[in-house]
């Protein structure tokens, strides 16, 4: 069984295509005969955040040739001596999926026209959450590929997609690597075995969009015990690095930062910081007694600190990223521990943008192995955190559901929220 696998949700194009190999019926590895990604992050730094009609336009710019490129890298892209012609009902379904994109069903004829058609059994792609502009470049993508290829297209729950990759064990021996691409090279035949989750497991899902505690009771099933009533921790760490001065993406550079701080000079550093901010930063929502959280406060207080400073130097800027990284540290790993240990869940898993963070992972090790030490915890592969086109292929493989028709959803949820956000409020009073 071979998946090609499509993610446009947010600021990354991804292309994969992966292969399952079956044991008693089940999948047990998986090989990835490709695995591309092109980030639009520079792009979006002038705005200090994804800009969505920059994001469609990119994808749709990049997505034909990262496909190209995929079917290369997996040999899988064979030339027909003469282009395809499409037949009229072809033709009259293509034109009805593309009709929002005509430049993009013109590069789509002139090149995957003139290939055979491939070795793949089904696509499968982000329906959501994410920015619908940007998602319908990869659904109408995929849907017209299921169509010319006579193939089924699956649809994939982008969170959905970050908890399957805490699935996939490197193989230690033969050629498998983790490299992610960030360009336009690939990895070579990356084989991970699939390992199955021992339930009820947990898993927090951190990202620039998502900030959610959710509780799997058996396998497919979800229960949302908690989720953030503001801002998302990614969106957070991108929202204090932009007033720190510093690039987006913010999470990446927030750490560095913060990491600059532990140092031996740190403590007597620190304590000067806390004297001038007379308090450190408030850990949010750290003992109200639910599993939701709240990440717009912290930023305030970013901003009250930073007004204290008359100049705000290099070392101060780094003490404040270290505060506010401990800040959402505690935060996390705390509600997490004990919805864990609630719900006695055998494993937690971590997935999402924001579990690229050095600290957040060590943390979350040290404090798991002391206070849950009959619990197991999955963190996917720093390479593998953020947006990618695997993740989608390996949930396309644990769920296998086609579907006719998909239509993008901006906010599509694993499960429905135990307490309403902010915003559902708000638009149940509308
Ligand atoms: O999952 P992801 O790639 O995209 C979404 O689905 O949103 O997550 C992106 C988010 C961004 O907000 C980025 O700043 C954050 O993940 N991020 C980090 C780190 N690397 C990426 N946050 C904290 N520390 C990091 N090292
Ligand atoms: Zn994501």
């Amino acid at each position: 069984m071979r998946i090609l696998a499509i993610e446009t949700s947010c600021d990354e194009t991804g292309v994969a295509i992966v292969e399952a190999r079956l044991a008693s019926g089940t999948t047990k590895s998986i090989k990835v005969l490709a695995n591309l990604l092109i980030s639009q992050a520079e792009l979006h730094a002038q705005f200090g955040g994804v800009f969505p009609a920059i994001a469609r336009r990119e994808h749709a710019k990049n997505i034909v040739p990262l496909i190209l490129h995929a079917l290369k890298e997996a040999k899988l892209s064979k030339k027909l001596k003469r282009s395809r012609v499409l037949t009229k009902k072809e033709n009259s379904v293509l034109t009805k999926i593309f009709y929002k994109e005509p430049e993009l069903f013109e590069v789509f004829k002139d090149t995957l026209l003139t290939l055979k058609v491939p070795a793949i059994d089904a696509i499968a792609v982000t329906s959501g959450p994410g920015l619908e502009p940007a998602l319908w470049v990869g659904i109408n993508t995929a849907e017209a590929l299921g169509a010319l290829w006579n193939v089924p297209v699956i649809p994939v729950n982008h969170m959905e997609g970050h908890i399957a990759t805490a699935l996939l064990v490197q193989r230690v021996h033969g050629r498998a690597t983790n490299q992610l691409i960030r360009s336009r090279k690939s990895v070579k035949s990356a084989v991970y075995d699939l390992r199955s989750t021992q339930f009820p497991a947990l898993a927090l899902l951190i990202s620039g969009g998502h900030t959610e505690l959710v509780l799997m009771p058996s396998k497919g099933k979800y229960k949302m015990l908690g989720q953030t009533r503001d801002d998302a921790v990614g969106e957070a760490f991108d929202k204090v690095a932009r007033m720190l001065g510093l690039a987006y993406p913010g999470g990446p550079e927030i750490s560095k930062l913060a990491e600059k701080a532990e140092s031996a000079v740190y403590v007597k550093d620190a304590n000067l910081l806390i004297r001038k901010l007379s308090t450190p930063l408030p850990r949010p929502m750290l003992k109200s007694g639910d599993f939701d959280f709240s990440f717009s406060g912290l930023k305030t207080s970013v901003l009250y600190a930073i007004k204290k400073f008359e100049t705000l130097t290099d070392r101060d800027k780094e003490l404040i990223a270290k505060d506010f990284e401990d800040s959402v540290t505690e935060v996390l790993v705390t509600k997490t521990i004990t919805a864990g240990k609630k719900y006695n869940v055998k494993e937690i898993i971590l997935g999402g943008g924001v579990t690229a963070n050095k600290k957040i992972r060590k943390v979350f090790a040290e404090k798991v192995a002391q206070e849950m030490p009959d619990t197991k915890l999955f963190i996917p592969n720093v390479l593998l955190s953020g947006d990618n086109g695997l993740m989608i292929g390996v949930a396309g493989l644990l769920r296998s559901k086609p579907k006719k028709h998909i239509i993008a959803n901006g906010t599509l949820k694993l499960a429905k929220s135990v307490s309403p956000t902010l915003a559902e409020l708000r638009r149940n009073k509308e």
